[in-house]
């Protein structure tokens, strides 16, 4: 499988779920990580759905994991990225109702496409952000991010039209349970993490959600689902 060619074929305008769990459903490896779950295959997968995205979006809390670093293009992805007229990497776009994040992580000191950051009013009002982010931080909503406004923005405003969240759990229900996910991507590992370790990989979906199976794929024992949600 060519992973950034078979997840290439959505439209421009798209909100899609990448994300990894165990066989046994945890969203977390030991190490409260994804790193142990997928291996290189899972991998490949997760380089192309960032290269094909136009912004991608992840919870604060998997940003306090002090893990996810700036979006760093490959050689390869980034020719083929540059062919479908996508110049440079995909902002990281961090979600956080407190603004309490670690400001000397190189996610915002060193990223080649600025990370940005949407938040709420009421946290960004007496916030302490350093000026070299402060430009790219921007709200949606007053006590906790409206996720539909922010969406909204990242579309039309900056431009972002094909977004990719990679969670956690929390950011990835809030945005199924608005109903503005497109897709949800899992790649489901061969691996059982048990009990001690678990993680689900939605929190607490208020409704239910039929979705349809788009495709399925498989390399090196991971099997890659393909949902549409709408
Ligand atoms: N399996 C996978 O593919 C995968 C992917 C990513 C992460 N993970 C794992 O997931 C764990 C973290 O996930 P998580 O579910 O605890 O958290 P998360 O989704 O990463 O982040 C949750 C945080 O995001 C902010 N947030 C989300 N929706 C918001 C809204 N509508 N308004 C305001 N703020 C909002 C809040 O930040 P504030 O607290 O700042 O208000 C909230 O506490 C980590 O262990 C990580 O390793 C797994």
């Amino acid at each position: 499988m060519d992973p950034f060619e078979v997840y290439g074929d959505v439209p421009a305008m798209w909100l899609r779920v990448g994300m990894v769990v165990s066989a046994d459903g945890s969203a977390t490896d030991e190490q409260g990580w994804t790193g142990g779950l997928g291996g290189e295959a899972d991998f490949r997968v997760f380089r192309a759905l960032r290269a094909l995205a136009d912004g991608i979006l992840v919870g604060a809390a998997t940003i306090r994991t002090g893990r996810v670093g700036p979006h760093r293009l490959r050689a390869e992805l980034r020719a083929r990225r540059e062919a479908i007229g996508k110049p440079g990497p995909a902002p990281i776009v961090v979600v956080t109702g407190s603004l309490d994040l670690d400001w000397e992580l190189p996610l915002f000191t060193s990223a080649e496409s600025p990370t940005l950051v949407v938040t709420c009013t009421n946290a960004l009002d007496g916030a302490t952000v350093p000026d070299a982010v402060r430009p790219h931080v921007f709200t949606a909503g007053a006590d906790s991010v409206d996720l539909d406004l922010a969406v909204n923005e990242l579309h039309y405003r900056f431009g972002l039209g094909h977004l990719l969240c990679e969670g956690g759990p929390d950011l990835a229900t809030g945005l199924i349970g608005a109903g503005l996910v497109d897709e949800l991507c899992l790649n489901i590992a061969p691996t059982f993490v048990g009990a001690r370790h678990h993680t689900p990989l939605l929190t607490a979906l208020p409704r239910r959600v039929e979705s349809s199976l788009r495709a399925v794929y498989e390399d090196e024992g991971v099997v890659f689902l393909r949902y549409e949600l709408r």
